[in-house]
This record gives C-alpha cells, structure tokens and sequence, in this order.
C-alpha cells in the first residue's frame, strides 16, 4: 500500500491506472474509520481493479463552534485497516496543500444544501462540496463510494457530479449499524456509556415512523410528533430536525408517498448525530 501526501504522486498513479484501462475506485474520509467506511472499501475493492483512500479532516466544513480540533484522530489504526482491506493507495494531504493562505475558490449548490443539516450547519455543505470536487480533480476515480449514513451529503455530490459534468459514477451504499440500531459514526466515541443507550432513540423513532407508514399512515404531522415524543423522552436528547421529505428534492412532504426519507438529527449531550431511513411507499 503506497501512502502519500503529495497531489502530484496522486495524479501520477491516477494517471497510470487510467491508462492501463483500469477501474479506479475512491473513497473519501476523514479518517477514525469504522465498519461503515470498510463497508464501502470494501464494495470497492469487489468493483474496481485499484482503490485509493483519502485521509483528510477538512477544516472547512466544520462551523466555529464544532468540533473540529476533537474530531477523533486515529491514523495507525485507520492504517492497518486499509492494509488489510487490500488498499492499494492512501491520499492524506496536509491542510496547507490543500488550502494554501491564496485559496480563494468554493463550491456551493445552493439548493439541496439549504435544508435539513444545511439549516443549522451554515457553510458546512459548501466545504463539502468544494474538498470533493478538489479531491476528484486531484484523484480522478471512475466511481467513488459515499455511505447513506450522510444521505443529505451524498445526494449534494450527486447534484455537483451531474451540474458540473464530472466523469464519475457515485455509488450510495446502505448504513452499517451496531447491534442495537445505532447508526455507524466516528462521532459515536465521544458519547458517554449514559448516552451511548440513549442514542438509541434515533433509530427508534425511524423504525416507529417506518412501521406506521407500513401499516397505512399517511399523515407526516402524526408521525413526526410520535417521533418527537420517542427522542424527547431521554432526558439528555435535543431535537435538531425531525423530518419527512421527498427523497430526491429533500422537500417537506405532508402526505407520505413516493420515495421519502425519513430523517433525524439529535443532539445527545453534546454530540450531534444523525440518521435516516428511505422508503418507497405506494399510493
Ligand atoms: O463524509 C465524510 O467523511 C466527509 O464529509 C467527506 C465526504 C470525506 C468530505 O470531507
């Protein structure tokens, strides 16, 4: 496994695998990895003859007030599970490279971007955006793999991809949960054994909505507030969102039908987590 900082040895080797004719297969992080992004290296190793792995905690799409410098770091460990996941290359620039003192060019979308996790999160989704969109001109992969866990996140890349012609297919692959439902986070680690039971309530509230629906309930107002009620029913919880929206426009709906996300975003103590579940539900 090669390892590297420089963006000139990522366009060579780039270059070369797209040369020979190869499938080159990319997935970004931000590192402290677990079984959600091994889900997704390893989706690619199956579909792609070459895989590369960027490291990068991106200081721009974290608000003043995140969690930026907490935000876990653990690279020897994320190391050994690429190499033995079979990653052929790790790309971890230094902030510096990736954002000299002269950068001065950002990429927003400017409607996707403005609800759910873009409301309270001002700006994260155009640091997003613009490190993607650097990160696929440095890499230039065939297919790059993002997790649903951040669906909101994935459906942006999307959007860019398909605004701004990138030659790129996105491949969307499903959360990976712990045993008792909680979505897969790097952000799990700094909750408290008390608050680690209480996240439960994400997943809770999802499969109580998904259950209503199942059984003919159309009325999102009605669901929302039993979601509501199954959060705020632990004592350290905060709602953030609590949504039903139309899964590709990310528009509230009121009358569920169609493909729509149901989605959360819940602080529990201080961390911020979310969740969500798609759901094709017939007329
Ligand atoms: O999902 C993440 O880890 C990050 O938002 C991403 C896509 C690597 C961009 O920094």
């Amino acid at each position: 496994m090669i390892f590297t900082s420089s963006i000139e040895k990522v366009r060579g080797y780039s270059l070369k695998v797209r040369k020979k004719g190869k499938i080159f297969g990319f997935v970004p992080t931000m590192g402290a990895l677990h079984k959600g992004h091994m889900s997704l290296v390893d989706k690619a190793k199956k579909e792609c003859d070459f895989v590369i792995v960027s490291i990068f905690i991106n200081p721009i799409q974290f608000g003043p007030r995140e969690d930026l410098g907490r935000y876990p770091r653990n690279f020897k460990k994320d190391e050994n599970l690429l190499k033995k996941a079979g990653v052929n290359f790790v790309f971890y620039p230094k902030a510096k490279t990736m954002y000299p003192k002269d950068f001065s060019t950002y990429v927003h979308e400017i409607s996707l971007s403005k609800v759910l996790c873009g409301k309270l999160r001002r700006g994260h989704f155009s640091g997003v955006a613009t490190v993607v969109a650097k990160l696929f001109n440095i890499v230039e992969p065939d297919i790059a793999y993002f997790g649903q866990k951040d669906y909101q996140q994935a459906q942006i890349v999307r959007k860019i991809v398909d605004d701004l012609k990138y030659n790129i297919k996105i491949k969307i692959l499903p959360i990976v949960r712990e045993k008792d439902g909680l979505a897969m986070s790097s952000r799990n680690s700094y909750l408290t054994p008390s608050e680690r039971v209480q996240s439960r309530c994400l997943y809770q509230s999802l499969t109580l909505a998904r259950d209503l629906i199942r059984k003919g309930e159309k009325d999102s107002k009605r669901i929302l507030a039993k979601m509501r009620s199954i959060v705020k029913s632990q004592k350290s919880t905060k709602i953030d969102y609590v949504e039903v929206v139309d899964a590709n426009t990310l528009a509230r709906v009121n009358k569920i039908y169609g493909k729509v996300l149901l989605a959360v975003a819940v602080y529990v103590g201080k961390t911020r987590l979310i969740d969500n579940i798609v759901l094709n539900v017939k007329k």
